[in-house]
């Protein structure tokens, strides 16, 4: 091996040039400490010599100082000193250390090989080539093994490295390796890879990590290394559909209209046919405008600007597609989803699903099953936990064109995003659209919401009462529609405990089923805005989410969020029904303010305090409000408010 930090020192420029024109290969390691990992990436870093001088000064000292190998070397002191290193940086999830030979150039991503550490290993291994998966010779294949290899078959990983290490612990035998290989082999046969290939190592002693190792002279095949460094892989985003989500449309001035992006599959040349997805438009390209000039070819994982043949819509997080190999275009579709976040999956909330250069609504609306990641069986669930994975169906706000994971990874997965916090929340992988919903179109019908409402003289709207159990919302929201009704208005009051005795009442309160509750309520609110009414809503809604959800399913100007904020203290010590009591002796789970959340609206169009004032005094100042503010009048022009 090559020292290559000799050819630093000397010549950069050829060094670089060098490195440039070798090819790379991304490969994630999988297997926890005890497997020998972090020797073995120790090694592989330490003989292709490109440590740090004093990386390696270092290592040499601790070896024999700290290290557990005697006076040897002790690799694993390497990694762990990098793993410190990587515990201070808290948002630094996975580690990739760059290495390369004379052969090729390699980036391996290390994640920690815990059941706990799940979405970290998926994050790593969803652009690895190859997965390297340790086994300890002593102890053959476990239950982690298998775990890492379904979730690096998952992430579309297809060749796979079986490294079974620590050979010199059994004696080199060939039958234990056999039998490891074996018994490997045949649990693969339910994954998805094209190859396993088995070899027999000891990291800690060097045997065929580099070179054939003279203790196992019945093993014929490659050393780690030189696997590493002959293994095919056809980079599939080459040989996939042309496929370009657009990042923006560059539109300089009135002669240029151009089209910028990478390219996330295919190859692309001036004169090729390209589709819009979202219309079915199609044209042909005129150029390929890059920063150094206009190429001639350009392939996935390039930046360019295309300009077309013909003026056709094109906005941005559109996919410029083949026309002949054409991607799915649903609002809805089949996932595998990684869940990633502490606070769990609530199936029916409306998170954001951003995928290429797009981002739109998405709701879980239904989870299939889970998988125990540990013996691939599939579990009945409600929801998913951190690092629990799942097969479930997802609705969108609007269709999004992509394609099935397994054909294509770069235009087949997702994140959500929780749309308050902005956290990433779960990662996903298009397994195949689902076309029921594309035979349901919407009806156009001639009397629309407009002329119901000013028939009734009025604009309708929703009033959304939210707080505590026994704040007030409801007596506040009976004495505001009285008021109205007064005025001559057309109003209809959703309650809570009505509501739960008839359309909801299969609901509990759990987080899932509170956010089923008011994703209905909020979608009944609507149908009654259509037909003209002033809808006024009165439920405890305690999250930011779904309040936020009914808020954007309305039109702007249509929603008047009033917070009554009366303190848990006066609502406790009210306890109208007594739930308060039960909640506090243990009898009633659940309960808002006291073992389940409450989230303080952040922007409510009013706040008022039953517990300060009186319920009549707060229902004239709202009425007030939504009459200055034009919520349940029509504006016409020429006519006083
Ligand atoms: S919400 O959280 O899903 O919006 P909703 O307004 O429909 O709640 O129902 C709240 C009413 O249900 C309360 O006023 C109370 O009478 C009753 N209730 C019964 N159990 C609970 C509970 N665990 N938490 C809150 N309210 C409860």
């Amino acid at each position: 091996m090559a020292h290559q930090s000799d050819l630093i020192a000397e010549d950069i420029y050829s060094y670089l040039k060098t490195q440039e024109e070798k090819d790379m290969l991304r490969f994630i390691t999988c297997g926890s400490v005890d497997d020998g990992k972090s020797t073995l990436i120790g090694r592989l870093l330490w003989d292709s010599k490109l440590i740090f001088e004093d990386q390696l000064v270092a290592l040499e000292v601790d070896s024999k100082r700290v290290g557990t190998q005697g006076d040897d070397i002790d690799y694993a002191l390497l990694l762990d000193g990098l793993q410190a290193e990587r515990e201070q940086g808290i948002t630094i999830d996975v580690a990739y250390r760059f290495f390369s030979t004379d052969k090729r150039k390699f980036i391996v991503a290390d994640t920690p090989g815990h059941e706990q550490y799940t979405r970290n290993m998926v994050t790593g291994a969803s652009t690895a080539d190859v997965a390297i998966i340790l086994i300890d010779a002593r102890k053959g294949v476990l239950t982690q093994t298998r775990r890492h290899s379904y979730l690096a078959s998952l992430v579309g990983i297809r060749k796979v490295l079986v490294a079974i290490n620590k050979m010199d612990l059994v004696d080199y035998s060939a039958t234990t390796y056999e039998k490891i290989c074996e018994e490997y082999e045949s649990f693969a046969e339910q994954l998805d890879f094209e190859s396993v290939t088995c070899v027999p190592i000891s990291a800690l002693k060097g045997d065929n990590i580099i070179a054939p190792s003279a203790h196992t002279h019945w093993y014929h095949g490659p050393s780690l290394m030189a696997y590493l460094e002959t293994v095919k892989v056809e980079d599939a985003a080459l040989t996939a559909p042309f496929r370009m989500p657009v990042q923006w449309v560059n539109r300089p001035d009135l002669d240029f209209r151009g089209f910028a992006g990478t390219v996330a599959s295919g190859t692309i040349r001036p004169g090729d046919e390209l589709t819009v997805t979202s219309s079915g438009q199609t044209s042909s390209v005129s150029r390929i405008v890059t920063m150094d000039g206009d190429l001639e070819e350009a392939v996935a994982g390039q930046a360019i600007t295309l300009t077309l043949n013909d003026e056709i819509d094109v906005s941005r997080g559109d996919l410029l597609t083949d026309p002949l190999a054409r991607p799915a275009h649903a609002d809805q579709f089949v996932a595998h989803l990684v869940w990633m976040h502490e606070e769990t999956l609530l199936p029916g909330r409306s998170y954001l699903l951003k995928a290429g250069a797009t981002t739109v609504p998405a709701q879980i609306t239904e989870l299939k099953y889970k998988v125990n990641v540990n013996t691939l069986e599939h579990q009945a669930g409600k929801t998913l936990k951190l690092n629990e994975i799942g097969v479930c169906n997802i609705s969108l706000g609007k269709a999004l064109s992509f394609d099935p994971y397994k054909e294509n990874r770069a235009t087949g997965n997702f994140i959500l995003i929780d749309r308050i916090t902005n956290a990433t929340v779960g990662a996903g992988m298009i397994d195949f659209a689902l076309r029921r919903a594309t035979n349901i179109h919407w009806q156009a019908l001639d009397v629309d919401k407009r002329s119901r409402s000013l028939i009734k003289n009025q604009k309708a709207s929703v009033l959304w009462f939210t707080g505590l159990s026994g704040a007030g919302k409801s007596t506040i929201a009976n004495l505001v529609e009285k008021r109205l009704l007064a005025l001559g208005k057309h109003t209809y009051l959703l309650d809570g405990d009505n509501v739960r005795h008839g359309l909801n009442k299969d609901l509990g309160f759990t987080d899932a089923d509170r956010v089923e509750n008011i994703r209905r309520v909020a979608e009944t609110a609507k149908l009654f805005v259509e037909a003209g009414l002033i809808v006024l809503v009165s439920f405890i809604s305690p999250f930011r989410s779904e309040r936020g959800m009914a808020r954007e399913i309305l039109d702007e100007g249509e929603f008047f969020e009033v917070y009554v904020s009366t303190s848990l203290e006066v609502c406790e010590n009210r306890d109208v029904k007594g739930l308060y009591k039960k909640a506090r002796a243990g009898q009633l789970q659940n309960f808002t303010g006291i073992d389940s959340d409450y989230e303080v609206p952040e922007n409510p169009e009013i706040t008022v305090d039953a517990g300060v004032f009186s319920a009549e005094a707060l229902a004239d100042e709202i009425v007030q409000a939504i009459l200055g503010d034009g919520y349940v009048d029509e504006f016409q022009e020429g006519t006083e408010r």
